[in-house]
């Protein structure tokens, strides 16, 4: 196949002091950002949640091959049906499946296995990893860097839906296998999160967690 080169013409500049600032501003923006476990019911347009999943297929992919696909739920029924499977699944996982451990850790969270918000918010948004595409003959097409396209697609989600003023929590009910009969997605979809996204109920509080500092999370070796 021959490749095909354009100009990068939407490519931005700017001094550094701009640069600078505009470091400043984008951490100062995503720092704000945390999980809720509380959502009001009130509404989001479609068009906002159009958005934040198109911003998340600029994603970069291993050889481009976008191996994604988001399915955004707003659906009572199906919302209620999700939530049911999610429960029979985290009863599971709380009683007999996680570690002690694990659940030590989970312990500041004060979660269980009752997921109300899976319901109430809004929206839920299932994101699927294809492990690998299907050639119009039906044979299987691979897929490179599966994880970590859709992980860093995730994360562009997370970021866009933030921007738009909306709060979300990053749920992994273990195993998600269901969210393939529930939404009717094909065996070589996985399903990687599923988001829940709308607005914070009023009054809500938050754990009080801290973020590790940039000495913990960064090495700089300078010349
Ligand atoms: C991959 C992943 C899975 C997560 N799964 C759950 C989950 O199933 N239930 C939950 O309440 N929170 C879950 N979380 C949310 C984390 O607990 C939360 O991101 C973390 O405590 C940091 O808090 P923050 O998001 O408010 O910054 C998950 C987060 C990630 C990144």
């Amino acid at each position: 196949m021959t490749s095909k080169f354009i100009p990068y013409a939407q490519y931005v500049s700017y001094q550094p002091e701009e640069m600078l600032q505009r470091s400043k501003d984008y951490y100062d923006e995503l720092r704000r950002r945390r999980s809720i476990r509380t959502f009001s019911d009130k509404r989001v347009d479609k068009e906002i949640i159009e958005n934040c999943i198109r911003t998340a297929g600029t994603a970069p992919s291993g050889a481009n091959l976008q191996p994604w696909h988001f399915v955004a739920v707003n659906n009572k029924e199906l919302k209620k049906e999700i939530r049911l499977a999610a429960e029979k699944e985290e009863y599971e996982f709380y009683t007999r499946r996680a570690s002690d451990e694990w659940l030590a850790d989970l312990q500041p969270f004060e979660t269980n296995e009752k997921k109300p918000f899976l319901e109430e918010a809004p929206w839920l948004i299932a994101i699927f990893e294809k492990r690998y595409g299907i050639n119009p003959d039906g044979s299987k097409k691979k897929h490179y860097y599966t994880s970590e396209s859709v992980g860093i697609a995730c994360g562009l989600l997370i970021s866009a839906i933030h921007h738009s003023g909306l709060a979300s929590l990053t749920h992994t009910p273990s195993p998600m296998g269901f969210l393939n009969t529930i939404l009717d997605r094909p065996s070589n979809e996985k399903p990687f999160l599923l988001l829940v996204v709308g607005y914070p109920a009023e009054g809500i509080n938050i754990p009080d967690i801290k973020r590790k500092g940039i000495n913990e999370i960064a090495t700089f070796l300078l010349d």
